[in-house]
């Protein structure tokens, strides 16, 4: 009986942070409990983004067939238009989520994925189901009302909806992946900075076929700039493909300073067809809300036993499409330390660094998402839809043979090229780099960046980085950097002449308990460089090593081999375990 209500992690919601802790844990093997409040996954289709980070997770836990198969592909994701309506005057376009071919080079260099298009309606389910198949307990129905910890756990009371018994779950740990409104971030004192409910939004879903409107530039995203597509939102009017190309979302914005609309089917009716441009559709509504913008994010993401992810640490506007992305990537970032220090192979201390990592990037996506929402504000200047701009300026006048009309065409041009930090900010999707006490400086500075941070994603392996992607062979197959490591263990990485890293690798293992599968990459080995791309990103001498987190982040790089490779590699061990 007490069993059933006990587990090594209690994880407070099914979305995409929840929702991938829980595979994540289960992956490895930790015993965990999901609850939910409501009867089933997302029941709206959110987010759809699904970034090359986010695939190479799911490749990790051997479902990223699942997420391709399901998701709409990488080659119909990118021509995004920005048309006065649907059938309406097209005013530019931009190829988006690295699909410009030098973008597509950025991207393919970079990870063995590409990006997808999934609704959070087809991810939810399999992240949940795949955790369940590998042992997760998912309670649905059932709220978390309040919790306690102390020094061996957390109890948390939970209600059962259907019947409206309440009763309590023990657990070592607790996960707070309860969304945008977290009960959780908010009992433990989380300290939030920024505001919510800073702008105001609405989803509208429909079905309709709109390929004679779409299918000649196909894209996710369809903007609309007409008067009063700048109020509330998210920067402009959305026409959002959610399949293509009869089912989509449409995102239009309110003034957060009125009441929040009702929007009812004349309402939303109306608002399809001004953004489609065409009465003659047949619209089928299928749900509507009223959502806001927020601004705002954890400046400290964990108390004690318990852990925040998700928009419970950021919430922020989908502009970039980082919101389930991130919240999936916090999760991968905990889930290997709980499983450490869960089996009693690292201290506790290990997990502070769950805080130390992944609160900066809260506030960063955070500030990233908002500019991007503001920064549609130039492209209504140039079209003359603002007050600061020019005179005289209109969405005609841009066609003008005068200087007035090629400054505006050129205005226009880098107003959209802007718009790459939103739709082509490959850095911040893949180029995130930590630094805490689960990371072993070796003393080099961090690598510049020679381009824009943002926009680009800088492979290296300094520590904190995750190790870059290339391809190496493996007898006939060819394999990924990135699928040498991860599986829930350490990697340790060497060339030839680094075989003393190998056996140091093994008495490490086997002092601490914690696996490290160990390779020599070269000729006559396992793993070959035959295009010699390794050699070219790893930064190191081929007696050096790289030491390779279970996440795929670099926890300790050695340029060469030392006297006693297996003291140097116990020590960045035991620091890293906070042994
Ligand atoms: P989420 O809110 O998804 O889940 C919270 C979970 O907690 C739910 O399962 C809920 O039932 C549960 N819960 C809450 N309170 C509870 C309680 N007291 N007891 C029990 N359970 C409780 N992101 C992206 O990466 N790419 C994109 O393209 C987009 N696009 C997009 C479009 C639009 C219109 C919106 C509004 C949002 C996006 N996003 C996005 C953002 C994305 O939807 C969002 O960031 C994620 O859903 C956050 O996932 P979480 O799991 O953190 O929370």
């Amino acid at each position: 009986m007490t069993d059933a209500f006990e587990t090594d992690v209690l994880i407070v919601g099914s979305g995409p942070a929840g929702g991938a802790a829980s595979l994540f844990l289960s992956s490895y093997g930790i015993d965990n409990v999901v609850l939910t409040r409501y009867r089933w996954t997302a029941n709206t289709p959110r987010a759809h983004i699904t970034n090359q980070r986010t695939v190479e997770l799911m490749r990790d836990m051997g479902i990223e067939d699942q997420i391709t198969d399901k998701g709409t592909t990488h080659s119909l994701m990118g021509q995004t238009a920005f048309c006065t309506s649907l059938a309406g005057e097209e005013i530019g376009r931009i190829r988006t989520w690295g699909t410009h071919p030098q973008r597509l080079a950025d991207y393919t260099e970079a990870s063995p994925t590409l990006p997808c298009d999934l609704p959070q309606t087809l991810f939810e389910p399999i992240l949940v189901g795949t955790a369940a198949s590998r042992g997760a307990r998912i309670r649905f129905d059932t709220e978390f009302l309040s919790l306690d910890q102390d020094a061996d756990g957390v109890t948390a009371h939970v209600r059962d909806r259907l019947s409206g018994s309440e009763y309590e779950i023990r657990a070592k740990y607790l996960i707070g992946a309860d969304g945008g409104r977290s009960k959780v971030a908010q009992d433990i004192g989380l300290p939030m900075a920024g505001a919510m409910d800073i702008e105001g939004s609405m989803n509208i879903v429909f079905e309709a076929d709109l390929s004679r409107y779409v299918a000649h530039r196909p894209s996710v995203l369809y903007w609309v700039l007409q008067p009063g597509a700048q109020i509330g939102g998210i920067g402009a009017g959305l026409v959002r493909m959610v399949r293509p190309w009869h089912e989509w979302l449409i995102v239009w914005g309110y003034d957060i300073n009125q009441p929040a609309p009702v929007v009812d089917e004349a309402m939303a009716t109306e608002i399809v067809r001004n953004l489609v441009g065409d009465d003659t559709i047949d619209v089928k509504l299928k749900g509507t809300s009223v959502w806001s913008v927020n601004h705002m994010y954890a400046e400290q993401s964990s108390v004690g036993r318990v852990f925040c992810m998700g928009d419970a640490i950021h919430r922020h506007p989908p502009s970039n499409g980082l919101g389930s992305n991130t919240s999936i990537q916090d999760a991968y970032n905990l889930a290997w330390k709980l499983a450490l220090v869960l089996r009693g192979q690292a201290s506790p201390s290990l997990l502070d660094t769950y805080d130390t990592e992944r609160t900066p990037i809260a506030k960063q996506i955070v500030e990233r998402a908002n500019k991007s929402r503001t920064q549609f504000g130039q492209i209504f200047r140039a079209l003359g839809m603002t007050p600061d701009a020019p005179a005289g300026r209109t969405i005609e006048s841009r066609k003008d043979d005068t200087p007035e009309g090629a400054a505006q065409r050129e205005e226009l041009r880098e107003a959209i090229e802007l718009k790459d930090y939103e739709f082509n900010a490959h850095g911040v999707e893949l180029g995130q780099r930590y630094s805490s006490a689960a990371v072993v400086p070796d003393g080099t500075p961090e690598p510049a960046y020679d381009r824009d941070p943002e926009l680009y994603y800088h492979p290296t392996t300094w520590p904190g980085a995750r190790i870059p992607h290339c391809w190496l062979t493996r007898g006939t197959d060819t394999v990924s950097t990135l699928d040498v490591v991860g599986k829930g263990r350490f990697t340790l990485l060497t060339g030839i002449g680094g075989d003393a890293w190998i056996k140091a690798a093994a008495a490490v293992s086997d002092e601490t308990g914690v696996p490290v599968e160990s390779f020599v990459i070269g000729p006559g080995r396992e793993l070959e460089d035959l295009y010699g791309d390794w050699s070219r990103l790893r930064e190191i001498t081929d007696t050096g090593c790289l030491l390779i987190r279970p996440d795929a982040h670099v926890a300790y790089r050695s340029h060469t081999l030392p006297g006693d490779p297996t003291s140097t590699l116990t020590e960045a061990f035991q620091s890293l375990l906070g042994r």
